[in-house]
């Protein structure tokens, strides 16, 4: 996942939406999160190389193996594969930050991947993105790789949580 300190970015064309050989059921529809939101929410917190469109959220929401947790100021996406779940990205408004929302967005996507069967979440971060590796330490991450300039000059840290996730963590995000 992305992103240099003070302007985020995101590398990543998005991920590949197509289902793997055994993808779980979808989950419902989530009415607080359209594309055309998730679209919004997205190129306010990453710009490089470019925003995710609505059309890819749609075609990303439409995958059955895909997780989504959404608040109206954040949005965060997973996905499922076998045994792993992949944390696609993590975006909470910069006006609202601060209060938590990631937390809770994250907290949500642990259970729900816990919930289809996987294991541990992995997640790229870029090395200088104090408050996003901040986060992931709370919530018990461990570092587990390093893709050197991975972020044009900015390296990648491959970080991965095995389940359950840190109790206090989980409590935390519903205070
Ligand atoms: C990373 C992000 C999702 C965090 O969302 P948030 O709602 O502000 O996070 P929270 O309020 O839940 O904060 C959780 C913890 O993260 C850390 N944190 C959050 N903002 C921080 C900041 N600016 N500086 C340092 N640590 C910070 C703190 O440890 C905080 O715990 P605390 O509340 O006990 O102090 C948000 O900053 C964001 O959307 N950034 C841009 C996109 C991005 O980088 N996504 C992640 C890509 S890997």
């Amino acid at each position: 996942m992305p992103v240099p300190p003070k302007t985020p970015q995101h590398p990543k064309a998005p991920p590949d939406p197509r289902p793997g050989p055994k993808a779980a059921r979808p989950d419902a529809p989530d009415p607080t999160a359209s594309p055309a939101t998730l679209a919004r929410l997205h190129a306010a917190c990453f710009t490089r190389p470019r925003p995710w469109s609505a059309a890819e959220f749609a075609t990303l929401l439409a995958a059955p193996d895909t997780l989504l947790a959404a608040v109206p100021d954040g949005f965060g996406l997973a996905r499922v594969t076998l045994d792993e779940a992949e944390l696609l990205t993590l975006a909470v408004a910069p006006a609202a930050r601060g209060k938590r929302l990631g937390t809770r967005l994250l907290a949500d996507l642990l259970a729900r991947a816990a919930t289809r069967g996987a294991t541990c979440l992995v997640l790229e971060v870029a090395a200088d993105n104090l408050p996003a590796r901040a986060l992931y330490a709370r919530a018990g991450f461990a570092q587990v790789g390093r893709r050197p300039g991975y972020y044009g000059g900015t390296d990648a840290l491959l970080l991965r949580v095995a389940f359950p996730a840190r109790r206090n963590f989980l409590a935390r995000s519903a205070r």
